[in-house]
């Protein structure tokens, strides 16, 4: 058993639905369990370098916090204490002050840390280790991109999100015999337009990993037409790869724009966009995500009682296991485009654009 008094706790990178449910396991887990105090970091590691805003998270601070999204603590996608950004006479300086950070949560009496957050998170808690702190890991991301971990908490949530948004689209598109181009987070994989994409329905389903062109997808949208299907809803990952032709008119707006014009230019179409963007990683927690995220923040405290320091816990077989970090990093979790999902929307006639 390590010895510990008080342990600390972050969340960092992009918020995602379930955040709040990893503080209070957390939270309840470290003092029921095993009489530690628990110290809220605010705003990711930008919490550290001012200690003072830090405070104390009791049973009360986290009571019915479960059901809501967001992280009551607080994050940032730019906080990085090995290159934090100051101004120094106009003049935009980066200074490595990782050095004031464990200084500091030393002096708040913090004996380890959990650090909530996605990859660019788990590289600076990676990076605070080697020089001393104590942290481990809880992974997060809508994407559900990470390869440690089967699943991350917040891609239930946003699946539902996005299959309702789609389900809502689709009478629109029905009734005005349109093309409903729905474009969905996902910045480096696919799994969120892959899963909501089959769960609402859609007919063609652009992804990072497979390769598509804007003539196959006007194809396709005549295909159906020949069956009778005046309509079409076309699910697209923020994150997919621009053939040739739509990267010279991309003007670094969103892709589903792009593709909704590329498709009402070559198939002479009423096409109509939806981006649906940070509603995604908005709202309630669904259960699923509600009971993996409180696995999560309790496994994290066991962990730190063990000593597993320098570890992350992830969900693999359905069971919560413990992976190093550094093994963890950059291992980036993309679609299979023959993976067993892939096949079946294909049999039902889902075109990915190849
Ligand atoms: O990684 C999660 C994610 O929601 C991506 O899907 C998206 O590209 C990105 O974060 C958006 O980040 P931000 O909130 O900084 O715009």
């Amino acid at each position: 058993m390590a010895d510990i008094r008080c342990i600390g706790i972050c969340t960092g990178g992009g918020d995602a639905p379930g955040l709040n449910a990893v503080i209070r396991a957390a939270v309840k887990c470290a003092f029921l369990k095993y009489k530690w105090k628990v110290i809220g970091i605010p705003d990711g590691f930008d919490g550290l370098i001012w200690p003072e805003k830090s405070r104390e998270l009791t049973l009360k601070n986290v009571s019915g916090i479960l059901p809501r999204g967001g992280t009551i603590l607080g994050t940032t996608n730019r906080g990085n204490p090995f290159k934090y950004r100051t101004v120094d006479n106009g003049k935009e300086v980066i200074r490595d002050i990782s050095a004031d950070v464990i200084a500091n949560a030393t002096k708040l009496g913090i004996d380890a840390v959990i650090v909530i957050g996605g990859d660019g998170s788990q590289k600076i808690a990676l990076e605070l280790l080697e020089k001393g702190m104590k942290l481990v890991g809880v992974p997060k991301t809508i994407d559900n991109d990470l390869s440690a971990t089967e699943t991350t908490f917040g891609f239930d949530t946003a699946v539902h999100t996005a299959t309702d948004a789609i389900d809502k689209i689709h009478t629109t598109a029905e009734s005005h015999h349109r093309v409903m181009v729905v474009e969905v987070m996902g910045r480096d994989a696919g799994w969120i337009a892959l899963h909501a994409g089959v769960a609402g329905g859609a007919h063609l389903i652009l992804i990072p990993e497979i390769p598509f062109s804007v003539d196959r997808i006007c194809r396709h949208i005549v295909e159906r037409e020949a069956y009778g299907k005046r309509f079409t809803i076309a699910v697209v990952a923020e994150g997919i790869q621009l053939p040739r032709e739509l990267k010279q008119l991309s003007r670094g707006g969103s892709v589903g724009n792009l593709v909704g014009d590329a498709i009402a230019l070559a198939a002479h179409k009423e096409v109509r966009v939806s981006v649906l963007g940070h509603i995604q990683r908005g709202g309630s927690p669904s259960p699923f995500d509600r009971i993996l995220a409180t696995r999560f923040g309790v496994a994290a405290v066991d962990l730190i009682a063990q000593g597993g320091f320098g570890k992350m816990v992830c969900l693999r077989n359905a069971r919560i296991e413990a992976v190093d970090i550094a093994d963890a990093i950059g291992q980036l979790k993309i679609v299979d485009p023959h993976a067993d999902l892939v096949c079946t929307a294909r049999s039902l006639g889902i075109c990915f654009g190849d």
